[in-house]
């Protein structure tokens, strides 16, 4: 090998190791905690774990032909979320973000304004960073299948008084704080925006949502909030690191019109680094169903204002690094005033002495019926998550 060549073989060898590095995430470095099979792109199955969502999509190794199949595998209160499927395919080949006002044609934000149904793509592999929130209009499906897409370090996604949105397969973090600034929301409105509080994903006043298959960490506030009678949400199949307030649902205490709202959260990984509320929920009705919760560093669900709260099926890991936060649940007031709040576990498995208090009496067959889903064993949950968060596509293989 001559000079020339041997630098470019170093640089190479040095490419591919930051690259592989960059895989090493979370989901990997927790993996000493875990007892059961090992993870992703480690010999896990992509269907068939008992997953409803991703053996409704993921055998199909022609996904790429069909991606709006996808659309018809929600389940639980957000189930009916039809995102853009009756529209035509959007493509974003831009990835900058230069005019929150004109956005240029191509952009994300292009796409997710216009007013009729979209299901965006994405050319290549893109790092957007949003100089203002990503005011999206209704029914729009991001579908981030088939190419490393990052939302990160600016503005992140705005769910305001919309309908039928799907948000799938997106690396979200590094949100901040923005606004005081003009933002366009449909093709003929645009208007002064406050400053946000730089959510990963702020949904306020809508319906019909659905977030699934996302990696989502590190946000100025929560990662994913939901208020003002916001309902019919099911946020699945995502993988949540490091932040302290990970999902709030409900805009105040004293908000009680948020009682409509119901918060399906199923078959996330809730991983390192993670502190507290996950969710954390103040009125409405939340069913939380096999999801893997390995880092808590306070309490993984709280709640206050005595929602109903229905845990089936999950695994709670108690991390051995913060012994005294064994308890699952949190509710910042006394016994007497939360005695009767319908707060149920069934089939929850624990481990390293988590537990979860319940309280009230609520019957669960009635809920699982109303919510149309039926919780897996536990046993299932490390197989069911082991592809939590944005997963890797290719066409011809299955995701
Ligand atoms: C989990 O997946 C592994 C790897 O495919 C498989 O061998 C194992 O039987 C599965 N476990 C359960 C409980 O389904
Ligand atoms: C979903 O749609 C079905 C059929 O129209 C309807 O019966 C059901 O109430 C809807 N559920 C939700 C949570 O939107």
């Amino acid at each position: 090998m001559d000079e020339i060549c041997l630098i470019k073989f170093v640089l190479f060898a040095l490419l591919i190791s930051t690259f592989s590095l960059s895989f090493v995430d979370a989901r990997f470095t927790s993996s000493s905690i875990r007892s059961g099979p090992t993870r992703r792109n480690l010999g896990n199955p992509s269907c068939g774990t008992g997953n409803s969502i991703d053996d409704c999509w993921r055998c199909d190794s022609n996904w790429h032909k069909n991606r709006k199949r996808l659309a018809d595998c929600a389940i639980g209160f957000g189930r009916n979320a039809t995102g853009g499927r009756d529209g035509q395919f959007y493509v974003v080949t831009d990835p900058t973000d230069d005019d929150a006002v004109n956005p240029k044609s191509g952009t994300l934000r292009h796409a997710v304004i216009q007013t009729e149904p979209l299901w965006i793509i994405f050319k290549n592999d893109m790092v957007i960073t949003l100089t203002q929130e990503l005011i999206m209009n209704s029914h729009k499906t991001i579908d981030g299948r088939g190419a490393n897409i990052h939302i990160s370090n600016g503005a992140c996604f705005t769910i305001q008084y919309i309908t039928n949105i799907i948000i799938h397969g997106i690396h979200i973090h590094g949100c901040k704080p923005t606004g005081n600034a003009m933002v366009r929301s449909s093709p003929s409105h645009y208007g002064l925006r406050g400053i946000a509080d730089g959510d990963g994903i702020s949904i306020f006043g809508s319906s019909h949502i659905w977030i699934d298959h996302n990696s989502i960490s590190n946000c100025a506030d929560g990662l994913i909030d939901a208020v003002i009678e916001s309902t019919a949400i099911t946020i699945s199949n995502n993988h949540f690191t490091k932040h302290d307030v990970v999902m709030l649902l409900g805009h105040s205490d004293s908000y009680v019109k948020d009682k409509v709202m119901q918060v399906t959260v199923a078959y996330n990984h809730f991983g390192e680094g993670l502190v507290q509320r996950m969710p954390w929920i103040r009125h409405g009705t939340l069913h939380v169903v096999n999801n893997d919760y390995t880092h808590w560093e306070k309490y993984a669900i709280g709640g206050s204002e005595g929602p109903t709260i229905y845990s089936q099926g999950n695994r709670y890991l108690a991390s051995t690094n913060y012994p005294y936060a064994k308890e699952v649940t949190m509710r910042m007031t006394s016994k007497e005033n939360w005695k009767n709040w319908n707060w149920r576990s069934e089939g929850d498995l624990f481990l390293n002495g988590a537990f979860f208090t319940t309280s009230g009496s609520g019957a669960g067959s009635s809920y699982t019926k109303a919510y149309n889903l039926a919780a897996k064993p536990s046993s299932l949950v490390a197989n069911m998550t082991a592809g939590a968060g944005a997963l890797r596509c290719r066409p011809g293989q299955q995701c």
